[in-house]
Protein backbone atom coordinates (compact mmCIF):
# COMPACT_ATOMS: atom_id res chain seq x y z
CA UNK A 1 0.00 0.00 0.00
CA UNK A 2 1.78 3.49 -1.02
CA UNK A 3 1.87 5.76 1.89
CA UNK A 4 -0.28 8.92 0.61
CA UNK A 5 2.27 11.75 1.73
CA UNK A 6 5.74 10.19 0.15
CA UNK A 7 4.30 7.75 -2.16
CA UNK A 8 6.34 5.15 -0.81
CA UNK A 9 5.35 1.67 0.15
CA UNK A 10 4.98 1.17 4.15
CA UNK A 11 3.88 -1.69 5.87
CA UNK A 12 1.53 0.44 7.98
CA UNK A 13 -0.24 -3.02 9.16
CA UNK A 14 2.28 -3.58 11.12
CA UNK A 15 2.17 -1.03 13.17
CA UNK A 16 0.93 -1.40 16.85
CA UNK A 17 -0.43 1.47 18.74
CA UNK A 18 0.38 1.72 22.20
CA UNK A 19 -1.15 4.07 24.88
CA UNK A 20 -0.25 5.10 28.04
CA UNK A 21 -2.20 6.66 30.50
CA UNK A 22 -2.03 8.05 34.40
CA UNK A 23 -3.71 7.47 37.39
CA UNK A 24 -3.93 11.16 39.37
CA UNK A 25 -6.21 12.34 42.47
CA UNK A 26 -7.51 15.35 42.40
CA UNK A 27 -9.02 17.12 45.52
CA UNK A 28 -11.28 20.20 45.01
CA UNK A 29 -8.53 21.87 47.42
CA UNK A 30 -6.26 21.50 50.68
CA UNK A 31 -9.26 20.97 52.78
CA UNK A 32 -9.98 17.67 51.54
CA UNK A 33 -6.37 16.40 51.65
CA UNK A 34 -6.02 13.57 54.05
CA UNK A 35 -3.93 15.39 57.28
CA UNK A 36 -0.57 14.57 56.82
CA UNK A 37 -1.04 15.98 52.82
CA UNK A 38 -2.49 18.89 54.40
CA UNK A 39 0.52 19.63 56.78
CA UNK A 40 3.01 19.06 53.90
CA UNK A 41 1.12 21.20 51.71
CA UNK A 42 0.48 23.88 53.86
CA UNK A 43 4.46 24.16 54.76
CA UNK A 44 5.46 24.09 51.17
CA UNK A 45 2.88 26.90 50.76
CA UNK A 46 4.77 29.23 53.85
CA UNK A 47 8.28 28.12 52.55
CA UNK A 48 7.78 30.05 49.00
CA UNK A 49 8.71 32.80 51.00
CA UNK A 50 11.95 31.77 51.24
CA UNK A 51 13.00 30.54 47.63
CA UNK A 52 15.24 33.09 46.23
CA UNK A 53 13.80 34.53 42.57
CA UNK A 54 14.94 37.89 42.09
CA UNK A 55 14.70 37.43 38.38
CA UNK A 56 11.96 35.54 37.83
CA UNK A 57 10.15 36.14 40.79
CA UNK A 58 8.88 33.17 40.75
CA UNK A 59 9.14 31.49 44.34
CA UNK A 60 8.68 27.43 44.47
CA UNK A 61 8.78 25.55 47.45
CA UNK A 62 8.72 21.86 48.15
CA UNK A 63 8.89 20.14 51.15
CA UNK A 64 9.35 16.29 51.88
CA UNK A 65 8.59 13.94 55.09
CA UNK A 66 11.07 11.12 54.77
CA UNK A 67 10.46 7.22 55.12
CA UNK A 68 12.12 7.92 58.93
CA UNK A 69 9.56 10.62 59.09
CA UNK A 70 11.99 13.52 58.93
CA UNK A 71 11.10 16.67 56.86
CA UNK A 72 13.55 18.31 54.68
CA UNK A 73 13.19 21.53 52.32
CA UNK A 74 14.17 23.21 49.02
CA UNK A 75 13.30 26.06 47.30
CA UNK A 76 14.43 27.52 44.23
CA UNK A 77 17.67 29.84 43.84
CA UNK A 78 18.09 31.79 40.67
CA UNK A 79 21.74 33.26 39.66
CA UNK A 80 22.58 36.30 37.80
CA UNK A 81 23.86 33.90 35.72
CA UNK A 82 20.65 32.34 34.93
CA UNK A 83 21.08 28.71 34.22
CA UNK A 84 22.95 28.59 37.09
CA UNK A 85 19.91 28.54 39.13
CA UNK A 86 18.23 25.82 40.84
CA UNK A 87 14.90 24.46 41.30
CA UNK A 88 13.68 23.74 44.24
CA UNK A 89 12.92 19.98 43.86
CA UNK A 90 16.52 19.32 43.04
CA UNK A 91 17.71 21.78 46.09
CA UNK A 92 15.36 19.80 48.56
CA UNK A 93 16.94 16.05 46.71
CA UNK A 94 20.59 17.30 47.29
CA UNK A 95 19.45 17.90 50.76
CA UNK A 96 17.96 14.96 51.23
CA UNK A 97 20.67 12.53 50.34
CA UNK A 98 22.98 14.67 52.11
CA UNK A 99 21.02 15.03 55.78
CA UNK A 100 19.68 11.19 55.46
CA UNK A 101 21.78 8.99 53.09
CA UNK A 102 19.93 6.03 51.77
CA UNK A 103 16.61 7.32 53.37
CA UNK A 104 13.88 7.21 50.55
CA UNK A 105 10.86 9.93 49.96
CA UNK A 106 8.08 8.86 51.74
CA UNK A 107 5.77 12.22 50.24
CA UNK A 108 6.67 15.60 48.20
CA UNK A 109 4.61 18.47 48.13
CA UNK A 110 5.39 21.22 45.93
CA UNK A 111 3.96 24.98 45.62
CA UNK A 112 4.84 27.76 44.49
CA UNK A 113 3.82 31.88 44.65
CA UNK A 114 5.01 34.72 42.39
CA UNK A 115 4.99 38.33 42.65
CA UNK A 116 3.52 39.15 39.52
CA UNK A 117 0.00 39.76 40.29
CA UNK A 118 -1.08 39.03 36.56
CA UNK A 119 0.36 35.00 37.89
CA UNK A 120 -2.66 33.48 40.20
CA UNK A 121 -1.27 30.66 42.84
CA UNK A 122 -4.48 29.29 42.62
CA UNK A 123 -4.01 25.69 40.42
CA UNK A 124 -1.15 22.87 40.84
CA UNK A 125 2.16 23.53 38.99
CA UNK A 126 4.15 20.18 38.07
CA UNK A 127 7.91 20.00 37.84
CA UNK A 128 10.43 20.60 35.12
CA UNK A 129 11.68 18.28 32.96
CA UNK A 130 15.05 18.26 34.39
CA UNK A 131 13.83 18.32 37.97
CA UNK A 132 11.39 14.84 36.62
CA UNK A 133 14.24 13.18 35.72
CA UNK A 134 16.23 13.77 39.14
CA UNK A 135 13.32 12.47 41.26
CA UNK A 136 13.10 9.55 38.82
CA UNK A 137 16.84 8.53 40.11
CA UNK A 138 16.32 9.67 43.36
CA UNK A 139 13.17 6.80 43.42
CA UNK A 140 15.70 4.45 41.71
CA UNK A 141 18.67 4.86 43.99
CA UNK A 142 16.29 4.46 47.15
CA UNK A 143 14.04 1.78 45.81
CA UNK A 144 10.77 3.49 46.83
CA UNK A 145 8.00 5.82 45.02
CA UNK A 146 7.86 9.19 45.84
CA UNK A 147 4.24 10.76 46.39
CA UNK A 148 3.85 13.90 44.88
CA UNK A 149 1.59 16.48 46.47
CA UNK A 150 1.21 19.89 43.91
CA UNK A 151 -0.78 22.48 44.55
CA UNK A 152 -0.69 26.26 44.10
CA UNK A 153 -1.42 29.01 47.19
CA UNK A 154 -5.12 27.89 46.51
CA UNK A 155 -7.25 25.63 44.28
CA UNK A 156 -6.96 22.67 42.60
CA UNK A 157 -4.68 19.80 44.63
CA UNK A 158 -3.02 16.48 42.06
CA UNK A 159 -1.53 13.92 44.35
CA UNK A 160 0.52 10.99 42.25
CA UNK A 161 1.85 7.78 43.47
CA UNK A 162 4.94 8.18 41.74
CA UNK A 163 6.85 10.40 39.89
CA UNK A 164 8.02 7.77 37.12
CA UNK A 165 4.39 9.20 36.36
CA UNK A 166 5.42 12.30 35.22
CA UNK A 167 8.50 10.56 32.91
CA UNK A 168 7.58 7.66 30.36
CA UNK A 169 10.36 6.91 28.30
CA UNK A 170 12.66 7.86 30.42
CA UNK A 171 16.32 7.35 30.48
CA UNK A 172 17.22 5.60 32.89
CA UNK A 173 20.85 4.03 34.78
CA UNK A 174 19.89 0.27 33.21
CA UNK A 175 20.41 1.78 29.85
CA UNK A 176 24.16 1.85 31.43
CA UNK A 177 24.39 -1.55 32.46
N1 LIG B 1 11.20 26.26 39.13
C1 LIG B 1 11.30 25.36 40.15
O1 LIG B 1 11.93 25.64 41.19
N2 LIG B 1 10.71 24.16 40.01
C2 LIG B 1 10.00 23.77 38.90
O2 LIG B 1 9.60 22.62 38.82
C3 LIG B 1 9.71 24.74 37.85
C4 LIG B 1 10.52 25.99 37.89
C5 LIG B 1 11.87 27.55 39.28
C6 LIG B 1 13.06 27.74 38.38
C7 LIG B 1 13.13 29.26 38.30
O3 LIG B 1 13.85 29.74 39.42
C8 LIG B 1 11.68 29.68 38.44
O4 LIG B 1 10.96 28.59 38.97
C9 LIG B 1 11.03 30.11 37.14
O5 LIG B 1 11.22 29.14 36.16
Amino acid sequence: MPCFVTGHFFKYHFMKKHTLEIDYEVYDDISQLPAEDAVLLSAARKLTKQAYAPYSHFMVAAVAKMSNDEIVKGTNQENASYPVGICAERVLLGNAATLYPGVSIHSLAISYDSEDKNIKSDHPISPCGMCRQALLEYESRTLEPIRLILGGQSGKVYVLKTTSLLLPFAFTSEELK
